[in-house]
């Protein structure tokens, strides 16, 4: 390993800095295409709001012996999926953009899908099913940033790392079933 020295004009940055404050967090040292990523992040944002209402759904309907303990675990994720809005919407805000909450277009703005499902153990499959998408996405996304947007790409990878926790729950929860 050579030598690196670190070489930035501090007076330069000094004046960047005075220049468009209107654009608060957004400095010239942001290297990602805002329009994409604030399209991105809302997916994300509709992603996680089908994510909620589909839990709480299934919160609500959950019946059977094995009930409680799996109502439990939809409930705990619909709260958790509820976080990651809201994470999500305070990045778009910090971005310049604006947080879409409309209802109208959520279902196409996501990449999971809302499956009411029947019964338990098909609950708990399309759980699965749209923690594995998110997963995927997330993954592109991550991977779309790279050294780009380091915040929004350290956010994405905090969420992608619980729907991993998310999806290895409902695995367990499957298992358990079809003892
Ligand atoms: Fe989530
Ligand atoms: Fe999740």
């Amino acid at each position: 390993m050579g030598d690196k020295p670190f070489v930035s004009d501090i007076k330069a940055i000094r004046e960047r800095a005075r220049k468009h404050m209107e654009n608060g967090a957004v400095t010239e040292a942001y290297r990602a295409d805002r329009v994409t990523v604030l399209k991105l992040l809302n997916e994300a944002l509709a992603t996680e709001i089908v994510c909620v209402l589909r839990y709480k759904r299934h919160y609500f309907m959950a019946s059977g012996i094995n009930a409680p303990q799996v109502a439990a675990e939809f409930l705990e994720h619909a709260n958790e999926e509820q976080g990651h809005a809201d994470q999500i919407s305070q990045r778009i805000i910090q971005l310049g953009g604006e947080p879409n909450l409309s209802p109208e277009g959520i279902l196409s703005r996501s990449h999971s899908e809302y499956v009411e499902g029947d019964g338990l153990l098909d609950m708990i499959e399309e759980d699965l099913v749209a923690e594995r998408i998110a997963i995927e996405s997330y993954a592109e996304m991550v991977r779309y940033l790279g050294n780009d947007d380091p915040t929004t790409r350290r956010m994405l990878e905090e969420i992608l790392a619980m729907e991993e926790e998310h999806a290895d729950d409902l695995v367990d929860l499957l298992g358990n079933l079809k003892k």
